[in-house]
């Protein structure tokens, strides 16, 4: 009778996955068990998605640190979804339509390429690189979010396009100073056009989502054109896509150094709009602790990314370890609050804000109206990516 339910339970429990020890691990292989980033929606349907590419690049990070291939193989698998035998991109990808969130695929194009030399995966980069060739821009330069927003430029577009851009050109034109150039000041025109004033209301110093350069959206400030508020998750792209491209960017390279003097200014001041009580950050950092904002977590794990490779690369000095310090109480509050065990062995992430975007009002109310969503991959995948920096040996 006991040996049978022992059995019983043991093969019940074989049945489950193990709970790894690795938080990067554990998300990672949780977001695959739910065939999370394959490059297919929920229909089934091939789909060219940026979150998808945010999860590879965290995979491939990830594949990087364990050796283990079964992530190299979700990767390959996810993009021969998306793309043909003959290179052409498909999944509702058209060129034509000039957005940017697509080419945040493009990364895991050019990592495949290197990694098999398959001519089809250049092909596919060579597309996306030709996207930008034709890309419009505003007058200062700056690629427009997409053709549909005319003149706004967003701090998601730089995750989306400049990783892309910049890994293209460190394979294929290393010695493009036109393109690396280009590259630089699309980071500085944002950050110049977004950066909140010492004179504005709740200060922080920190990045508004965005800013429309012809001042028509009605959100845009009298000033830049700015959006009214810092909107965590858009910081949270901005920052990743720092500390990414400066492992891209010849160090040699001017725009290297223009580059890291953003993330030298920004890495403080994200540390220090962390909430004191709890070190997350809130969903609308402008408005700390009003009703209805609240602890969003892709931003948070974002920003724990950010830091901690900051850190670790010596691109961010932190003399008194207060920087590492409010990322790791944030970490904690993470897994304290947004990981849950799932039954199955799995975990489950939550709070993850579903959308935000600068069509509407792009005020407070628009912001804190928006739904959150459990395992919602913009911020599993930067949990990922957190934990992998967390867990650096
Ligand atoms: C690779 O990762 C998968 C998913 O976590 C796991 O099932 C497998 O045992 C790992 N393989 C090795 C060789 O560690
Ligand atoms: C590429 O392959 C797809 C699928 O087989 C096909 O529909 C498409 O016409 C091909 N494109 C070119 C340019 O050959
Ligand atoms: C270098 O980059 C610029 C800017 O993206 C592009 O217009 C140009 O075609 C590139 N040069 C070469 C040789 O590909
Ligand atoms: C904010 O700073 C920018 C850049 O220095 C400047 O162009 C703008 O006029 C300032 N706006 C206000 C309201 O002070
Ligand atoms: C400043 O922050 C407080 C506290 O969150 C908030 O109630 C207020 O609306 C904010 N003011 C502005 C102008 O954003």
């Amino acid at each position: 009778m006991f040996s049978s339910l022992a059995l019983t339970l043991l093969s019940l429990a074989s049945a489950v996955l193990a709970r790894p020890q690795s938080y990067a691990v554990w998300a990672a292989d949780s977001g695959i068990a739910r065939g999370q980033g394959n490059g297919l929606d929920s229909s089934g349907k091939p789909i060219v998605s940026y979150e998808h590419g945010e999860f590879q690049w965290a995979l491939r990070q990830l594949y990087e640190r364990t050796g283990n291939r079964t992530y190299f193989d979700y990767i390959v698998k996810g993009v021969d979804n998306i793309v043909f035998d003959n290179g052409t991109v498909h999944g509702s990808y058209t060129l034509t339509d000039f957005v940017l969130d697509p080419l945040r695929t493009g990364p895991t194009f050019l990592y495949l390429y290197a990694q098999t030399q398959k001519s089809k995966y250049k092909i596919a980069a060579d597309t996306f690189r030709s996207q930008l060739n034709a890309h419009p821009r505003t007058a200062q330069g700056q690629f427009w979010h997409k053709l549909k927003y005319p003149n706004q430029g967003w701090l998601d577009g730089i995750y989306m396009g400049e990783i892309f851009y910049a890994q293209y050109t460190s394979q294929f034109q290393p010695s493009n100073t036109t393109a690396w150039a280009d590259i630089t000041s699309q980071f500085q025109l944002m950050f110049e056009n977004t950066v909140q004033n010492a004179t504005a209301p709740n200060n922080t110093g920190l990045l508004y989502h965005g800013y429309d350069f012809s001042h028509k959206a009605v959100w845009a400030s009298a000033d830049r054109g700015h959006s009214p508020e810092v909107w965590d998750r858009a910081l949270g792209w901005y920052s990743m896509a720092l500390v990414d491209v400066l492992e891209i960017i010849p160090s040699t390279n001017h725009g290297h150094t223009v580059i890291l003097n953003i993330l030298k200014t920004l890495a403080p001041r994200i540390r220090d709009a962390a909430d004191p009580e709890t070190g997350a950050w809130w969903l609308v950092i402008t408005q700390p602790g009003r009703a209805k904002n609240y602890f969003e977590s892709s931003g948070t794990a974002m920003f724990v990314y950010a830091l901690l490779k900051a850190v670790r690369l010596g691109l961010v000095e932190d003399k008194d370890g207060s920087i590492v310090t409010a990322a790791k109480k944030a970490y904690q509050y993470i897994l304290q609050n947004f990981v849950v065990a799932n039954a199955d062995g799995t975990m489950s992430w939550l709070n993850t804000v579903i959308v935000g975007s600068l069509d509407t009002t792009g005020d407070f109310n628009y912001y804190v109206s928006q739904p959150t969503d459990v395992n919602d991959l913009k911020g599993l995948a930067a949990f990922v990516l957190a934990s992998l920096e967390y867990e650096e040996p």
